[in-house]
């Protein structure tokens, strides 16, 4: 039998995806993805695209954007604030939209209210400003949540909550469940107690376990589950999970519209919060003279202003596509591909033995999605800056991401960052920013902390991650400076292409 060098993948597509299809068959249950990438997503493989960036962001399909532009293009909307035609043209198709998101995830109008706001962001901030949060209650974070939570302790912290976070463990950056098992612990129960926990990692792909939800809630915190890396490629039933407070960002899920997001909040736990202000449509009535006002009830209460009323129908379109699909299909062609990426990325050697890549989080398909996050070495061990990844990304028209993707705590628990350090660095580099937080840590510790995101979603083939595998594979056997080198020519060269 011939030999096969696991750290050289096939050279050719064709033989690749053979040898692919022999480990996941399962992948060719969802050839309705290639169909549907080339009837509605053409633009990709016309425009020679390898897009590895759906955590950043979902793509569109045509169809999409033919049913909104046709929807708007025949109808005449208004304001939906009022009782006109043309308004209540319009509050039908938003509540029509606000029914739908509750239907997509398994609950009802009598258990969760649906708040639409701007983005996943715009949702945690309207929990974090309004929970009761105060002294002798706490805020629980885990150290693998996006800045949008991480925002929220800023909150708890001015209003005399304890702010802790639940650590995570290495390499696989899961919570480290007995230290999350004291700190929910510490909770006193006639307070207000607030957990918050994403469902999947937007910096690892890890999954966290959902079954913390009703722990939490027995040990009496409310508990904010955010979902915007998670609903692209899982669908959240509130009716078995039930978190107190749900976070969404539409365009993660099906690329069109951006500018919507939503908070799915229990009914129960919404009446405690308190909201800091009024708004235009957030109320019943206000008066100047009496200077009072009644606050309106549900949803109505925490929609400030106008809502983004002419892109609602179009998130019922986005979800009424993935339903179509089947976000099961999804899910399992993301599983395919990634656990290919895994395999290829874990076996990558230089000509020394030396491993080209290391993945932040787990290597393995146990409880995790789609977002892969890994840092490149060169053959004598240095890193590889993300910086330089990415410049050579873009040029061989691959779009990923590097950073920390505003995840602070993956990052800092992936590469051993300790408190002292990183407090150290916040009292002496006043206004610092990531590029200099890499620069320092750098020169402390020899890391590059500038780590490289790779992303599979609804429409990545495998000629998308077979490229991404032949791109890492530029690295081998080839020391940091030659790409120094490399990454200057091309970015003369498309200047002088400017
Ligand atoms: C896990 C997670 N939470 C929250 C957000 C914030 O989403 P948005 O920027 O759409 O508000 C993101 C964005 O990447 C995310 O990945």
């Amino acid at each position: 039998m011939k030999e096969i060098n696991p750290s050289t993948p096939p050279a050719d597509l064709a033989g690749a995806y053979t040898a692919f299809l022999a480990a996941y068959p399962t992948f060719q249950t969802t050839a309705v993805l290639d169909e549907l990438r080339r009837a509605e997503y053409g633009r990709l493989d016309a425009q020679d695209h390898v897009y590895l960036d759906y955590t950043g962001g979902g793509l569109y399909a045509d169809s999409q954007i033919d049913q909104h532009a046709a929807l708007l293009r025949h109808n005449v909307f208004g304001n939906p604030h009022s009782h006109n035609p043309t308004s209540l043209a319009m509050t039908e198709l938003v509540e029509r939209a606000r029914a739908y998101v509750l239907e997509y995830f398994n609950t009802t109008a009598e258990e969760y209210v649906v708040i639409f706001t701007a983005n996943a962001s715009g949702a945690l901030k309207l929990v974090g400003e309004s929970y009761p949060f105060a002294s002798g209650g706490r805020f629980l974070l885990a150290a693998d949540d996006h800045n949008s939570v991480n925002g929220i302790r800023e909150y708890a912290r001015a209003r005399g909550a304890a702010v802790q976070y639940a650590p995570l463990t290495t390499p696989e950056l899961r919570l480290d469940q007995s230290a999350l098992a004291r700190l929910l612990a510490q909770a006193d129960p006639r307070r207000h107690n607030l957990f918050a926990f994403p469902a999947q990692s937007n910096y690892s792909g890890v999954k966290h376990p959902l079954e913390l939800i009703a722990q939490a809630r027995a040990q009496g915190w409310d508990v904010l589950l955010d979902c915007a890396a998670f609903a692209p490629t899982n669908r959240l039933d509130l009716e078995r999970w039930r978190p107190d407070f749900a976070s969404f960002s539409f365009y993660k899920i099906f690329g069109y519209p951006t500018g919507v997001g939503a908070l799915l909040a229990r009914r129960a736990t919404l009446a405690k919060l308190q909201r800091p202000w009024f708004a235009g449509g957030t109320v019943k009535i206000v008066s100047t003279k009496a200077q009072r006002h009644f606050l309106a009830e549900g949803e109505a209460a925490f929609e400030d202003g106008t809502v983004n009323y002419l892109m609602l129908p179009a998130v019922e379109i986005g979800l009424r596509h993935i339903e179509r699909i089947g976000i099961g299909t999804i899910a399992e062609r993301v599983r395919c591909l990634t656990g290919w990426l895994l395999d290829q990325l874990t076996e990558l050697r230089h000509s020394n033995g030396r491993a080209m890549a290391q993945i932040h989080g787990p290597a393995s398909l146990e409880m995790r999605g789609g977002t892969l996050t890994l840092s490149f070495f060169d053959p004598h061990g240095a890193p590889i800056s993300g910086q330089i990844v990415e410049q050579l990304a873009a040029a061989a028209r691959i779009s990923l991401r590097t950073g920390c993707f505003c995840n602070p705590g993956a990052g800092e628990t992936s590469f051993h960052l300790p408190t002292a350090l990183m407090t150290h660095l916040f009292d002496h580099a006043d206004g610092m920013q990531f590029a200099d937080l890499v620069q320092l840590v750098y020169e402390e510790r020899g890391v590059d902390v500038s780590a490289v995101r790779v992303s599979v979603g609804l429409v990545t083939n495998f000629a998308d991650v077979y490229r991404f595998i032949q791109f890492a594979n530029g690295f081998r056997d080839r020391p940091t400076a030659d790409f120094s080198a490399e990454v200057l020519t091309h970015r003369a060269n498309s200047r002088d292409a400017a």
